[in-house]
């Protein structure tokens, strides 16, 4: 409520913001916010579940890929991962735990909420020498090694658009009741440009609705920043451009999590719940391509996870009786088709 009480006095002193700036405050207004909390929950007393709170195959098949990757750089050895939002530091731990000691590898966890920080480091308080915990990807000094990122663009604040008259972007306002109401303004300049570079057919397409994450290119260009040579791992749900803007997709795709529901209303339980919207890969693409990266792969998380899993690890899966959630992060009826895997490089 408070959070809601501060959202709508903004508006009241502006009279609208955009559904962007609406998006940003609901989930990342200082200690109020849906991640910024500080009694964040992620995983089964939350709202949503992602691939690393499936248990530790997720984590044991990336530390292969880390470990092929440190091989491909050359075996530097100031190598470094860094997580960007790393929840709860499941991955982060699964990592540790499986990777081979004679990596000589320093782990940096990027996470914006305090209360988080320190439970991941009390879970990572086993690797407490090679963890080290900054606030944002801006303070990271430049290294060389692998940024991963799993489903964090995706809860990026987006601009919401729609095509009337002309195309119009969302913003939100509220009524004398004092509940949030949408109004529309034409879209500002970056928007439309977005629009003509990535879904120019719906520009015509009266009643078309989707998002636009414009986000995404400043945290692209941070991390292009701090990172000297090396990849970049992104797992998201998403889509190519042609599949996202498909004009069968006309209400978009923002979607907000509660307690393991899921609706499309991202004016209540303002703070309470997730709001996220997919992944445009072909943006991700585009904005690495400019900042010098190639891309190495870009498949579906399924595949993607199976071509790492080598007879050592598949016998490791066995062992430990994983094969069934191994099934849930590849199979196309558990995380395997709808998550995607891009993996970028600058060497
Ligand atoms: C959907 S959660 C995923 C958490 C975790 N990676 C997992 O798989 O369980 C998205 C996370 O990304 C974080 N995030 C978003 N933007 C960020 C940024 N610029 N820097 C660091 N973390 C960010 C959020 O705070 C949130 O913790």
């Amino acid at each position: 409520m408070r959070l809601q009480k501060v959202i709508i006095e903004k508006i009241k002193k502006r009279g609208f913001i955009p559904f962007d700036e609406f998006m940003e405050m609901a989930l990342y207004y200082p200690e109020l916010g849906y991640y910024t909390r500080a009694d964040i929950k992620i995983g089964r007393e939350g709202d949503f579940f992602t691939a690393s709170h499936l248990g530790e195959v997720f984590g044991f098949l990336l530390s292969r890929q880390i470990e092929i990757l440190w091989q491909r750089l050359g075996y530097p050895e100031d190598f470094a991962v860094t997580e960007i939002g790393p929840g709860m530091g499941y991955l982060a731990k699964d990592i540790l735990n499986s990777l081979e000691s004679h990596i000589p590898l320093k782990y940096n966890l990027v996470e914006i909420n305090s209360s988080l920080a320190e439970i991941q480091k009390e879970r990572l308080k086993k690797h407490k020498n090679k963890t080290s915990w900054y606030h944002s990807i801006e303070n990271l000094s430049p290294f060389e090694g692998v940024i991963i990122c799993n489903e964090v663009f995706d809860a990026l604040p987006v601009r919401l658009f729609e095509i009337r008259q002309t195309p119009q972007e969302v913003y939100v306002t509220v009524n004398e009741k004092e509940m949030f109401e949408e109004v529309f303004s034409p879209c500002r300049n970056d928007t439309l440009q977005y629009l003509m570079d990535f879904a120019p057919w719906t520009l015509k397409m009266q009643g078309y609705r989707s998002e636009v994450n414009i986000t995404m290119k400043s945290i692209i260009e941070k991390m292009s920043k701090v990172l000297k040579r090396g990849y970049i791992v992104v797992f998201d749900y998403g889509y190519t451009a042609e599949e996202y803007y498909h004009p069968s997709r006309n209400k978009g795709t923002l979607l907000c999590y509660y307690k393991h529901t899921i609706n499309e209303n991202p004016y209540i339980n303002i703070g309470e719940q997730d709001i996220t919207a997919h992944v445009n890969f072909t943006a991700l693409q585009k904005w690495a391509t400019q900042e010098g990266f190639s891309i190495e792969k870009f498949s579906s998380q399924g595949s993607y996870l199976v071509s790492l899993c080598d007879e050592k690890l598949l016998k490791k899966i066995q062992e430990k009786d994983l094969i069934q959630q191994f099934k849930r992060l590849v199979l196309p009826e558990g995380m395997g088709q709808s998550h995607r895997v891009m993996v970028l490089s600058r060497l």
